[in-house]
């Protein structure tokens, strides 16, 4: 048995959406199979109205859903609601608005961007509007990037990378399709090699030991 297998618990994971919570489906399904070494502890939602609220009570998970506008209260009010759960990481799936972390979390905090960072992203690049981009652009490949967070927009160092191509014809939609699918993998591999212990933070980017 590997030095990892040995390691590996179960990772406590708090999800912050806002919206249709896709990403908390695919967590929820992975964790079902045994694929993903993770506890869901909290599930915060920057919108009442977000179907991702509505999913996380049908899986039982305990949900804050908060329609704040100001985005530090809101942060202020998830943590609250996340903290006394203890999770090891706080995952962003799908969460529109800028998170500001609690004191001590560095390199504890994830997002995941449907592109290749540093390549459509920050501000207003979410959503179709990155795939849209993409097309346009006739770039050949485009991709996912799960990324520490930090208090930029989709900045803080890269954690992994994956591509899929851009083929003739594509549609946004036809791209967006592939890339989430990528999303489903690369989300949970990277959350294992945090439960594994793999992952290291120097000089403001990532190692991940073999
Ligand atoms: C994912 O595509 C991810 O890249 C981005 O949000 C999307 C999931 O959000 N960060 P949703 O579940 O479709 O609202």
């Amino acid at each position: 048995m590997k030095d990892a297998q040995v390691t590996r618990k179960k990772l406590k994971v708090a999800v912050l959406l806002s919206g249709t919570g896709r990403t908390l489906d695919n967590f929820h399904s992975e964790i079902g199979a045994s694929r993903l070494h993770a506890e869901i502890v909290a599930v915060a939602s920057s919108s009442s109205r977000a179907k991702g609220v509505e999913k996380a009570k049908q899986y039982g998970y305990p949900v804050f859903a908060s329609d704040e506008k100001n985005q530090r209260e809101l942060s202020r009010q998830i943590n609250e609601f996340i903290l006394p759960r203890h999770p090891d990481v706080i995952v962003l799936a799908g969460f529109l608005k800028l998170f500001f972390m609690p004191e001590g979390f560095e390199g504890q905090v994830l997002n995941i961007h449907p592109a290749l960072i540093p390549s459509f992203c920050g501000k207003g690049f979410y959503g179709m509007k990155v795939h849209r981009a993409v097309v346009d652009s006739g770039v050949k490949v485009t991709g996912c990037t799960v990324h520490f967070v930090s208090p930029i927009y989709d900045e803080g160092p890269i954690f992994l990378q994956e591509c899929v191509p851009v083929r003739a014809g594509d549609t946004p939609e036809d791209v967006a399709a592939r890339v989430f699918e990528l999303e489903c993998r690369l989300y949970p591999k990277a959350l294992n090699l945090l439960a594994d212990g793999r992952v290291k933070l120097s000089d403001n980017k990532v190692w991940i030991e073999e």
